[in-house]
């Protein structure tokens, strides 16, 4: 009886952990680091013996073709509907945005812009099983001319053309991806942040909901000096 008590205790450990990772930012960055210490296997690697380790500027947006790239730096936590619709009246995104959600899930914030605003939008996400999960989201809500996912790393991404961008990382990623979105954005493209700030670089606006917050920036015009 002893040993088969023992045996559960992994999965136990486990599952804590993927509850924790749904309530704070401290256990999303703690399971991730978990999932770099010890590198396993995605389920498309398990599935599919073509798979391949590829590098990390690969970039594909058709779910057949998605790639195992390399861990992701945050666990998968999707964004809570009411929380994906005030980050998107936030960043007020109106007609002739085209927005890109940076580690973009099961493409929900993608998806419900393209919905709502008819918008072009573009989730980059490093897990393929969450490339192939966002392409059918998109599939059912009928919005695949508007909406592309790419399995891509969103630090190697070129994501210039976003009008809008949305986040939601972790704080150290929030801050390790600051220069890239100060260097490459254009003035005046909108960030809004699900739960995390960024560093020293003090918010606009900032909103809770149910609990939740949301920070938004507006990238600034360069110096010349
Ligand atoms: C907390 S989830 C947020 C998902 C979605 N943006 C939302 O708000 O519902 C973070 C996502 O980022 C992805 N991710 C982690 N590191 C990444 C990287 N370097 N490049 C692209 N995606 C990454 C994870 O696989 C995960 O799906």
């Amino acid at each position: 009886m002893k040993k088969n008590r023992n045996q559960y205790f992994p999965l136990l450990a486990v599952f804590s952990t993927l509850l924790l990772a749904g309530c704070s930012g401290t256990a999303m960055e703690q399971s991730a680091s978990a999932q770099t210490a010890k590198p396993r296997p995605t389920a498309t690697q398990n599935t599919n013996s073509n798979a391949n380790v590829s590098n990390a500027n690969s970039t594909t947006s058709n779910s057949n073709a998605a790639k195992t790239l390399r861990d992701p730096d945050v666990v998968y936590v999707p964004t809570p509907q009411e929380v994906v619709d005030e980050m998107l009246r936030m960043a007020k995104v109106k007609e002739g945005d085209v927005l890109y959600d940076l580690g973009s899930g099961d493409g929900r914030i993608p998806i419900t812009a393209a919905k709502r605003f008819k918008i072009r939008a573009v989730g980059i996400e490093i897990n393929p099983v969450r490339i192939e999960e966002a392409n059918r989201n998109a599939a059912e809500n009928k919005v695949t001319d508007l909406v592309k996912f790419r399995n891509a790393d969103l630090f190697e991404s070129d994501f210039s053309e976003a009008t809008v961008v949305t986040l939601y990382l972790l704080p150290s990623l929030n801050e390790k991806l600051r220069p890239k979105l100060l260097r490459e954005l254009k003035p005046g493209t909108r960030i809004v942040s699900h739960a995390f700030r960024m560093g020293d670089w003090e918010p606009e606006k900032s909103a809770e909901v149910n609990g939740k917050m949301i920070y938004f920036w507006r990238v600034p015009e360069r110096s010349n000096k």
